[in-house]
C-alpha cells in the first residue's frame, strides 16, 4: 500500500475576503511575500483592504504603505465596508504610511519615494506596533520604480529580503500601464512566493471583474479564474468561476509583443 504522505502543517494567514481563501488551502503561508496585480479599478486596493482588516481582526500588527492614494482616502474606502480603520490606528493595531507626498507631512509620510526611505519607515512602525506576527502591505510598488522600471526586481528582492526578517506577510501591489494588461516592472512575479492577478472585461456592456491564484508556493490553489463583485456597505465578494477564455481578457498577441519589445527597449537604454 503507498504510504499516505504527511502534509506538513503551514501557518495560512486568512485574507478576510468571503470565499477567497478556500482557493489558497485556507490562507496565505506566513512570511510570504505576494505580488497583487491587475488594471486600474479591478479591486487591488479593496483585496488589500480587506487583507489588513483581517489582520487587524486576528491580532496582528499591521502597515499599510499607500502611494496612489492619501491616507484619509485609504480609510474611507475602507469605512464603507465596516471596517473602522481610525480606531485601529488610535489603538495602535495598524500604522499607514502616506507617500503620496501631498497631505500634511507627519511621523507617518515619506519624504521621498525611496525603496531604502519606504524599508526603514515599515521597521519604524512594526517597532512602534510591538513584537509579534505582523502584515503588510504596499500599495503599490510600482510608484518606487515608475522611472526606473529595469530595478524592479532588485528591488522588490530588497523589501521581500529585509522584511522577511520582521515576521511580515506582506501583500505588493503592482499596477499594469493602463492600455497593455502587462506588468508594470516584470521580474518582480519570480521574486513573489505568490501571485494574484486581478482582471477586467467588458461583458453584454457591463463591467466584470475577476480574480485568478496564478501562482502560490507550497499550497495546491485553485487554478480557475472567478467573477468577483464589490459591493457597497461589504467589499469584495467571490462570485463563480467563470469559461472565459484568456482571448476574452487580454490583448490581441501582436499588441501584447509591441509591448514588450517597447519596455525591452526602454530597460537597454537605461544607464
Ligand atoms: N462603496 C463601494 N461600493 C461599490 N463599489 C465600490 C465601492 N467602493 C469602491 N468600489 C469599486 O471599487 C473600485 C476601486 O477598486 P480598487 O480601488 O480596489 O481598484 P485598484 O485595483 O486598486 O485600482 P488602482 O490601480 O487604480 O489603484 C471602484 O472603481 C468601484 O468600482
Ligand atoms: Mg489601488
Amino acid at each position: 500500500m503507498p504510504k499516505k504522505v504527511e502534509r506538513p502543517l503551514i501557518e495560512r494567514l486568512k485574507t478576510g475576503v468571503p470565499g477567497f481563501d478556500k482557493l489558497i488551502a485556507g490562507g496565505i503561508p506566513r512570511g510570504f511575500f505576494v505580488a497583487v496585480v491587475g488594471e486600474p479599478g479591478t479591486g487591488k486596493t479593496v483585496f488589500s483592504i480587506h487583507f489588513a482588516w483581517k489582520g487587524i481582526e486576528d491580532g496582528d500588527k499591521v502597515v499599510y504603505v499607500t502611494t496612489e492614494e492619501s491616507r484619509e482616502s485609504i480609510i474611507r474606502q475602507a469605512e464603507m465596508f465596516g471596517m473602522d480603520f481610525s480606531r485601529a490606528i488610535a489603538d495602535n493595531k495598524l500604522i499607514i504610511i502616506d507617500a503620496l507626498m501631498k497631505s500634511q507631512k507627519d511621523e507617518w509620510t515619506l519624504e521621498e519615494l525611496s525603496v531604502e526611505e519606504l524599508i526603514n519607515k515599515v521597521i519604524e512602525a512594526k517597532k512602534v506596533l510591538g513584537y509579534g506576527r505582523a502584515r503588510l502591505i504596499i500599495d503599490s510598488m510600482s510608484a518606487f520604480w515608475l522611472d526606473k522600471p529595469a530595478m524592479a526586481r532588485k528591488y522588490s528582492y530588497m523589501v521581500k529580503r529585509i522584511l522577511y526578517r520582521w515576521d511580515f506577510t506582506t501583500l505588493m501591489v503592482s499596477q499594469y500601464a493602463v492600455t497593455t494588461s502587462y506588468a508594470f516592472g516584470w521580474g518582480v512575479e519570480h521574486v513573489a512566493d505568490g501571485i494574484i492577478r486581478f482582471r477586467r472585461g467588458i461583458k453584454k456592456g457591463v463591467l466584470k471583474r475577476y480574480v485568478i491564484v496564478e501562482k502560490m508556493r507550497q499550497t495546491p490553489h485553485d487554478l480557475r479564474m472567478y467573477e468577483i463583485d464589490i459591493v457597497d456597505g461589504k467589499g469584495m465578494i467571490i462570485l463563480r468561476p467563470t469559461e472565459m477564455r484568456k482571448e476574452d481578457v487580454v490583448l490581441p498577441y501582436e499588441v501584447q509583443k509591441k509591448i514588450i519589445e517597447n519596455i525591452k527597449k526602454e530597460e537597454e537604454e537605461l544607464p
